[in-house]
This record gives structure tokens, sequence and C-alpha cells, in this order.
């Protein structure tokens, strides 16, 4: 039997790593994976496979960034080929990025079955290229493998509850057993960021607070009037974006930063006092790893994230300087994301299916 993994983009590749270690478990399987190559910086690519034991793509798209459409459909015309070439029993999609509609509709339209993975989230902001992406691909898929009870029921108020298994959250199985491997290592912060002392870990990349010069200043504006030090790690996307309307990212409490390896990703999470983001994965790693997150959009699809206060919503950035540094809130999280186990509860589905 053959399962396809179709990946592009940092997040697929962290989710990818505990489906490998389950295809492993077993041996009549053969687990192809096609890279997009929607991202080719190795900090956003490499780093990942390299970490996380992932074996080099047996086929690589190189399509490389664009405008929406023309990423997409350049994803969609090379999908054909690889198709054709290793005929899947499976093509499994992961999240909500381009390279995931893209292979959604390649793989229906080949008449080859198609499993989705972390089906069913819904931000309900239609602005958001990653709902589109979501909603399509949930919409074709013949299984829906959801991360939580609450994807399960977005999945059944849209007519789907038959193609849904409840699996858990993929991301959760890798996030927690790297805490354990990392939890002894030193931290990785720019110089002059004492790791002993309280500071704030940032991520913003999303198009609604990037492209607009005007959004983005005054994001990084609050960001750079914080009380603590902030750490941002600049996607590219961010770094480019900053020099073209020349925005500083460095100023203030403000200090940039390449982007993390994801081992150093989750130790820096550890350290942190509190993460400000637009990131949904990393929304989520927070919560995991217990640090209280605030998050500069209207609203998240992952809603388990804020129950207690460990996640704040502050798109208008009217509360961010009190909140973004605050206590951890009191008393037993609870654990909608999974056992740690998704991965293989999500393989096992396909070969129950095969
Ligand atoms: C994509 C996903 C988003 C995900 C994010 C994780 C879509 C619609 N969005 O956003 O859901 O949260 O990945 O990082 O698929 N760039 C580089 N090097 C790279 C890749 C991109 O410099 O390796 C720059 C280019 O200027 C490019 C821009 O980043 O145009 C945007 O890249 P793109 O892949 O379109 O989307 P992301 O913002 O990374």
């Amino acid at each position: 039997m053959k399962i396809m993994s179709v990946v592009g983009a940092r997040p697929q590749f962290v989710k990818l790593g505990p489906i490998v270690r389950a295809c492993e478990q077993h041996a009549e399987l053969e687990h192809i994976i096609v890279h997009t190559g929607q991202h080719y910086d190795p900090l956003l690519s490499d780093v990942f496979f390299r970490d996380l034991g992932i074996p080099a793509p047996n086929a690589h798209l190189g399509v490389g960034s664009g405008s929406h459409g023309r990423q997409t459909g350049a994803m969609l015309a090379a999908m054909d080929g690889v198709l054709e070439e290793y005929q899947p029993d499976w093509v499994l999609a992961y999240g909500d990025t381009n390279s995931t509609a893209a292979a959604a509709l390649a793989a229906v339209k080949q008449h080859i079955k198609l499993a989705h993975l972390e089906a069913g989230l819904r931000s309900f902001n239609r602005r958001m290229p990653e709902e589109h992406n979501r909603i399509v691909t949930d919409h074709v898929a013949d299984l829906l493998l959801a991360p939580t009870q609450v994807a399960v029921d977005h999945l059944a108020a849209e007519g789907l509850a038959e193609r849904t298994l409840l699996v858990g959250d993929v991301m959760t199985d890798v996030c927690l057993a790297t805490r354990d491997a990392v939890r002894d290592d030193a931290v990785t912060l720019p110089a002059g960021v004492d790791p002993e002392a309280p500071f704030v870990l940032a991520t913003i990349h999303r198009a609604d607070n990037t492209d607009d010069p005007s959004r983005l200043r005054e994001i990084l504006d609050a960001l750079k009037g914080a009380p603590v030090p902030v750490v941002l790690l600049a996607h590219p996307r961010l770094a480019a974006l900053a020099k073209k309307h020349g925005v500083s990212l460095t100023a203030g409490s403000l200090v940039a930063s390449e982007p993390l390896a994801y081992p150093q990703m989750v130790r820096a999470v550890m350290a942190a006092a509190g993460v400000v983001t637009d990131s949904g994965g990393l929304q989520k790693e927070a919560f995991l790893l217990e640090t209280p997150t605030t998050t500069i959009r209207t609203e998240t699809e992952w809603v388990e994230t804020l129950e207690d206060g460990w996640n704040i919503l502050d798109p208008g950035l009217t509360q961010l300087a009190e909140v973004m540094v605050r206590p951890r809130p009191e008393g037993a999280q609870a654990q909608p994301y999974g056992d740690g186990h998704a991965a293989e509860h999500a393989v096992q589905a396909l070969v129950d299916r095969a």
C-alpha cells in the first residue's frame, strides 16, 4: 500500500515528522513524500527535515513563491506527473496552505483517495487564504482526520460527518516529544537578550498584519514599546515587507532574529514569559508548553487555547502592553488536543481503508 504525503510549507514539515514515524511502524506501507517547493529557504524547509528525521522527498516540485493563483496553479499542474508516476492508494494533504489545496484537487481529479489531516478547522474569516484552502480540501476529501471535537462539529455542520474521524492533533505529538528532548538545552536568543530574565517571543507573518504598511508599523511600534525585550523571529515575508516599507525590526524593546529551527523554537517558547503571534501553530504550541499567549488576530481556529486565558485575542492592540507578560493561569490545563498519538491513529485509519 502506498501513501503519498504532500507538503510544502513550514508547519506541514512539522506535521509530517510524526506521520513518517507512524508509517515506519507498518512494514507493508510505502510512504512517498512530495515537497511542492512553496517554502525553499533552508531555515523554513531543510532544517525541519534534518531535525525531525524526515527522509529527503521522493519528488520536489520546485514551485517557489508567487501570487496565490500562480503558485497554487503551478503546484496543481506539477502534481499530475508525480501522481501518474507513483500511483498512490491515498494522498494525504496537511493543514491549510496553498500546497494543501493543490494536492487535494490534483488527487481527486485523478480519482485517487484523499485524506485531509487537520480537517475541520474554521476561522470563519473569508479574507484568509487558509480558510479557502481548508474549505475546498475538506469538501473534496474522502477522509477527514479531525484534530479536535470542535473541528468534528464544524464538519458535521457542513454535512461532512460521515467522512470524519477524530484522531487528535499531530502537532501535539511532535511538540510534546520535542519538549521532553530539549528541556535541558540552552536557549537560543540573539546577543544581548538574557534568557534568565523575562522576555517575549514574537512572530508576525499573516497577510492581514504585514501587507498594509500602516498596520505593520502599528504592530511593530506596540512591540517596540514593550516592558521587556521582544525577540521577533522574522519570517522572510516579514523581513522583505519591512525592508520595502522602510520599517525597522530592531528598535526599542524589539530585537529581530532569523526563524528558529523546531527544537530551538520549542525551547525558546518554554523559556519565554509570553508569546505574541498571529500564527495558528504557535498559539497551540505555546498552550501545550504552558506559556501565556497574545494573538494579534480577530479570531482563532484553535478556540480551546482561549479557555482560562492561556491565549488572548488582541487584534486592536488595546491590551497588548498589559497582557503580553502575565502570570500563567491557575489550575490544571484542559487537554483538548489528543493523546500524543494522533499520527498513529491517522495512519492506521488509512491502512484500514486501503
Ligand atoms: C504560508 C501559508 C501559511 C502558513 C505559513 C507558514 C499559504 C496561503 N500560507 O504563508 O498558512 O502559516 O506558510 O510559514 O499557503 N518566502 C521566502 N522564502 C521561502 C518562502 C517564502 O522568502 O522559503 C517569502 C516570499 O517573499 C513569499 C512570501 O514569503 O512571497 C510568502 O510566502 P508564501 O509561501 O506565499 O506564504 P507564507 O506567508 O509563507
